[in-house]
């Protein structure tokens, strides 16, 4: 049975710091309120002239490298991002001429904050079916350019970053073992932007009611995060007949640390066999998951054979989860 494997990683986080003493000066909030509240410390903030092109070229570029490969040898490039370059062409296309990846195909995709396990799925079913052989998978976002810098109740969540990952086929009974995605659309205003695509395009009205910023209603977001995530990590082990003691790590996508303590605590997991990393880097949307699976595989967290299991929620709503044996 063919199944599909990871077989390099890599991420890019920008270089300036945004601190929660930093947004102190900027709205009414304090650190121990979102410390409490999130987990967040401080998160990484884009330069003006840095778009979500540049963060995954940074990352990809990693992620070639470490595996010995030029661009050139990269069949298709599936790139998940809310924060792309500009609404077309493709944040792909544009990292495709970037990283020299002339025989590659290359497409977006948009399922907010489970965007790059979404991507991984599509990467998974073509590996399988035979369709193609090398495929780069990137979640990249500069969300600052979308926070309201004004609204204390999303900017202290956000930052930005990237992270990569090349699959490969493989005969071996390892690589992804499992993976689901699921949405419920009537819950879309729970997440979204409401300015500047066909409902409400960009006038002088939208910007001034800034509409093109993130919405959310972080509590009904919350709550449904704790209750799905739970039931999907319960799930996705049950149903390939794993231990959760038979599980290595746990990447959860790092929005709030009160959300991964509750599903880690469901299925009985130490928070020292899952993989925090939002106190300084924020939520990251897309690019969440793979910072931390390339963090978690660099600093020695994941070893040969190690089962690891990823989930994610966010905008759509959308949400997913993966098992892996690495
Ligand atoms: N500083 C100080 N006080 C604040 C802040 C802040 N930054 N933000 C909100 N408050 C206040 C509120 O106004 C409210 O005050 P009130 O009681 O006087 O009305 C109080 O704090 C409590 O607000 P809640 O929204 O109920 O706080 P909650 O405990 O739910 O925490 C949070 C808010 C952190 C946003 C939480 O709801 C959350 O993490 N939600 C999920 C967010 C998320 O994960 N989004 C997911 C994906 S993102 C994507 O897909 C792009």
């Amino acid at each position: 049975m063919v199944r599909s494997k990871i077989i390099s990683t890599g991420s890019y986080l920008p270089e300036k710091i945004l601190t929660n003493s930093d947004l102190e000066k900027m709205v009414d909030t304090t650190d121990d309120w979102i410390t409490e509240r999130t987990g967040i410390k401080e998160r990484r903030i884009a330069s003006n002239d840095q778009a979500a092109s540049d963060l995954a070229y940074e990352a990809s570029k990693l992620a070639l490298d470490r595996a010995s490969l030029k661009g050139e040898d990269i069949e298709l490039i599936i790139t998940a991002t809310v924060t792309g370059d500009m609404p077309f062409p493709s944040t792909a296309c544009i990292l495709q001429h970037k990283i020299g990846a002339k025989n590659a195909a290359a497409f977006d995709i948009n399922a907010a904050c489970s965007g790059f396990l979404y991507g991984l799925y599509i990467a998974d079913s073509f590996i399988k079916s035979g369709m193609h052989k090398r495929i780069l998978v990137i979640g990249t976002e500069v969300l600052s350019k979308i926070t309201d810098w004004e609204d204390r109740t999303t900017c202290v969540l956000f930052g930005d970053g990237a992270g990569a990952v090349i699959l490969e086929p493989t005969e071996e009974e390892r690589g992804i073992i499992s993976i689901n995605i699921n949405s419920d659309g009537s819950l879309w205003e729970l997440l979204h932007i409401p300015g500047g695509g066909s409902r409400n395009p960009v006038s002088r009205d939208t910007v001034d009611r800034r509409l093109h910023y993130i919405k959310m209603k972080g509590n009904e977001t919350f709550k449904f995060a704790v209750r799905t995530l739970e039931d999907i990590v319960v799930k996705i082990l049950e149903d390939n007949k794993l231990n959760p003691a038979q599980l290595s790590l746990l990447i959860p996508h790092q929005a709030n640390l009160r959300i991964i303590q509750a599903t880690a605590e469901r299925i009985g997991l130490p928070m020292n066999r899952v993989l925090v990393n939002l106190y300084k880097y924020g939520n990251t949307s897309a690019a969440s998951i793979p910072i931390a699976l390339d963090e978690a595989f660099m600093t020695g967290k994941i070893k040969d054979g190690d089962y690891i299991l990823l989930e994610a929620f966010g905008g759509g709503l959308t949400w997913a989860s993966a098992l892996i044996r690495w």
